[in-house]
């Protein structure tokens, strides 16, 4: 009997390329995947802890599939990613959620298949988390969810504690691949037809493998013949070198586009984040990439009502926002993670004058993401083509060079290839164009 799965993924690229893993794990046991949940003998749930609301989802779906799990025994729930590696979670789980099979977590994701078929052959429930990053097993097989792009992790983990965030508790201390087995990747999925690459670590500039630092690694990276561009997510201001901005000008292959979390406006907030870098800093960072890479496109990350931020504090992210004027921003309301440091923070915000700065703070931001996307009507873009878009038939949607989603017309599929694309309109999310 073949047995199909099917995985929900929440959470950033590095779960998503965590879920590629698991299905290419599954598929070399024999496994199907499946797009309908429903059809699935195998159930993957792929859990995000940054915000609560991640984990209300996560408990939502559970949820869902109790009944499911009452009406058919021989269902398998499995569970993984980030919520996994909390003890309070697993301990919600054992007491709320028992008929949940199998528990693995960030670390020992290759431990999966193993676990999956103890479950079937013992008939027992399997949990399995380690607590910190171990070696790094390289080599583990991945289904992709894109021709012609890839996501490859080049480092694990987070060593920056940021008081809000429960990342470094959830992925461990950071740890590097070695260039070779980065370089070894990319060439197998250039020769299997990838153009793009997006390098994936939480804190991508502090990478360090040997002697190759992060900008090193571009370097070899843009050597590698057939690659057509290289991007990465995400890098940390403070470990934003002078070498990296160097690269942007050398190495052709660097898309000229960066996400760069600034979190907050005020170095008063940004001091009680750990963020390392103060107002100024990150100013004048911006201002040297604009500098050295005309047009580069430039996104962040902004967290509004970290507990102590007043009206002034907020006033001077609204006025950081637009003297950057940034292409596009995440905006996120602060929310309280269990066993970070902000937890114990006094003055934490009400939730309606966080949502009224949030507000302001979106309306701001989308403002300024209409006005930068209308400049480039007329223009032609490079496009790398990624499948058929969501607004219409015969609509494909791909990427500029900077990251911008086009939607344009084709009769014929031209996933996977580079097209020349007129920008006819720009709206708040996306361009509009024809084909060249
Ligand atoms: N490693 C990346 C970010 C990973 S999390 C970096 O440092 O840039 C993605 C974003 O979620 C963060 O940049 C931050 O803006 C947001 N975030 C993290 N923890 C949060 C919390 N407790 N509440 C609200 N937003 C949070
Ligand atoms: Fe979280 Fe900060 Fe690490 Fe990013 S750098 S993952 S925000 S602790
Ligand atoms: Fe979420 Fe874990 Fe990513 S907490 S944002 S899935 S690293």
């Amino acid at each position: 009997m073949i047995r199909k799965f099917h995985i929900t993924t929440f959470g950033c690229q590095m779960n998503e390329h965590d879920s590629e893993i698991i299905a290419g794990l599954l598929t070399e046991d024999g496994y199907v995947e499946t797009d309908n949940r429903d059809d699935a003998d195998v159930v993957i749930i792929n859990t995000c802890s940054i915000r609560e609301n991640a984990d209300k989802r996560f408990f939502g779906t559970l949820g869902q599939l109790k009944k499911r799990k009452e009406r058919e025994e021989d269902l398998m729930v499995c569970v993984c990613g980030c919520m996994m590696q909390q003890q309070h979670i697993i301990d919600t789980i054992k007491a709320k959620y028992p008929w949940v099979d199998v528990i693995f977590g960030t670390h020992n994701i290759d431990a999966f298949p193993r676990l999956l078929r103890n479950a079937y052959s013992e008939k027992t429930k399997q949990r399995e988390i380690l607590e910190g990053g171990g070696d790094i097993v390289e080599g583990l097989p991945a289904i992709r969810k894109f021709k012609s792009k890839a996501l490859v992790n080049i480092m694990y983990g987070c060593n920056n504690f940021c008081t809000y965030c429960i990342v470094p508790y959830t992925r461990g201390r950071e740890r590097s691949r070695s260039p070779e087995a980065i370089v070894d990747e990319v060439r197998k999925l250039v020769s299997d037809g990838v153009k793009e690459v997006m390098l994936l670590g939480q804190n991508v500039n502090s990478y360090s493998g040997g002697d190759t630092d992060f900008a090193g690694l571009i370097y070899m990276l843009n050597d590698i013949e057939g690659l057509e561009r290289i991007r990465f997510m995400t890098s940390h201001p403070k470990d934003l070198s002078d070498r990296l901005i160097k690269a942007y000008v050398d190495c052709d292959k660097l898309c000229k586009n960066i996400h760069l979390p600034v979190q907050a406006g005020s170095s008063a907030v940004l001091k009680r984040m750990n963020r390392h870098y103060d107002r100024e800093k990150y100013l004048s960072l911006v201002e040297k990439l604009k500098e050295a890479v005309p047009g580069i496109t430039i996104s962040t990350d902004i967290i509004v009502g970290f507990p102590g931020e007043t009206e002034e504090d907020f006033e001077e992210t609204l006025s950081l926002v637009r003297q950057v004027e940034y292409d596009s921003a995440f905006t996120f309301l602060y929310s309280v993670r269990k066993g970070t440091p902000a937890e114990r923070y006094e003055d934490q915000i009400p939730e309606e004058v966080k949502h009224e700065r949030f507000n302001r703070l979106v309306e701001l931001i989308n403002g300024i993401s209409a006005r930068k996307n209308r400049a480039y009507e007329g223009r032609v873009e490079k496009v790398l083509v990624e499948g058929p878009g969501k607004t219409g038939e015969n609509i494909y949607s791909g990427r500029t060079d900077g990251f911008k989603l086009v939607n344009f017309y084709s009769e014929k599929d031209l996933t996977g290839e580079t097209v020349d694309i007129e920008i006819t309109r720009g709206k708040t999310f996306s361009l509009e164009g024809r084909l060249v």
